[in-house]
């Protein structure tokens, strides 16, 4: 497979009459995990939409700006032949299928996959020792799974794909603090074994502790740009999205942040005007 990083430029997004998106730019290069912050309503979902282009199911359409994939323009692909690239999409509130089992549940993943019979099932032993509960519990429905393991079939959905770019929205939301966590090195070790990961997150601590770099969108905008350490460290970022948790945690982020990029030199953090 060729390198290939995605790159989103100019993207405005409506649904009839509201603009959810108007002109964000973003870019995640070949191997890297980058987070998208916002809180509700900033636009995230219909940022993952518009990549994935799944927005004509929630009534929405690309009005401008481009989205390419290793120099292929993907807003110009049907849904399934977008996840015939790489770019595979966990949308939000993971969405198992309750009453099928964990193992069909992670069959129907490589549905849309280009792969054979031989790739399905590495894929699914990579699976199974990413998340070793998904084979305890295959013959499980998946409503019967806590939260945080549907989440982990989720994500196990997706890796059934092959995906070489993995879209994730809001993985963290609604599942305890130590759940989190094990989402959270969950995408570590998916992205240490090859896959690039754009992570959208309300939960910005543990955002930043898992990116390279990052991006705050408010109100369809992008307004901060740079990477996890200077995003981290800007006051901005600090009281409006670590604000939420308490001082110890964020400062622990940032040291985490601080010593995850000290070796990678860092460009300087740039600001939109809006
Ligand atoms: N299906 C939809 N129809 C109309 N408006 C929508 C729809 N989905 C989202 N929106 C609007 O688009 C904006 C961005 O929403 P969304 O992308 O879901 O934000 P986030 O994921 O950051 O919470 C919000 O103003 C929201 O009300
Ligand atoms: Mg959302």
């Amino acid at each position: 497979m060729t390198a290939a990083s995605l790159s989103v430029s100019g993207l405005t997004v409506g649904y009839g009459p509201v603009q959810a998106l108007d002109g964000v730019s973003i870019e995640v290069p070949e191997g890297a995990v980058v987070t998208v912050l916002g809180g509700n309503g900033a636009g995230k979902s219909t940022l993952m939409r518009a990549i994935s282009h799944t927005l004509g199911f929630s009534g929405g359409a690309i009005r401008g700006g481009t989205v390419s994939f290793g120099g292929q323009r993907l807003d110009r692909l049907a849904p399934d032949r977008v996840v015939a690239t790489g770019v595979v999409q966990v949308p939000e509130g993971r969405r198992v299928f309750a009453r099928m089992s964990v193992a069909d549940n992670l069959r129907a993943g490589t549905l849309g996959a280009s792969g054979g019979r031989r790739a399905a099932a590495r894929a699914l032993d990579r699976v199974h020792e990413l998340f070793p509960v998904l084979k305890d519990r295959a013959g499980q429905v998946a409503g019967l799974l806590s939260g945080g393991e549907q989440q982990m079939l989720a994500l196990g959905r997706a890796l059934m794909a092959g995906p070489r770019l993995l879209l994730l929205d809001e993985p963290s939301l609604g599942l305890a603090p130590l759940m989190a966590k094990r989402i959270a090195e969950a995408v570590r070790e998916i992205n240490a074994q090859g896959t690039s990961v754009l992570l959208v997150e309300q939960n910005a601590a543990l955002a930043l502790g898992v990116a390279r770099y990052a991006y705050v969108l408010e109100v369809g905008k992008v307004t901060l740009a740079g990477t996890a350490a200077e995003l981290s460290g800007s006051d901005e970022v600090r009281h409006r999205y670590l604000g939420v948790v308490d001082e110890t945690v964020a400062a622990e982020t940032e040291q985490e942040v601080a010593a995850l990029t000290a070796a990678t030199s860092a460009p300087a953090l740039r600001r939109w005007v809006s």
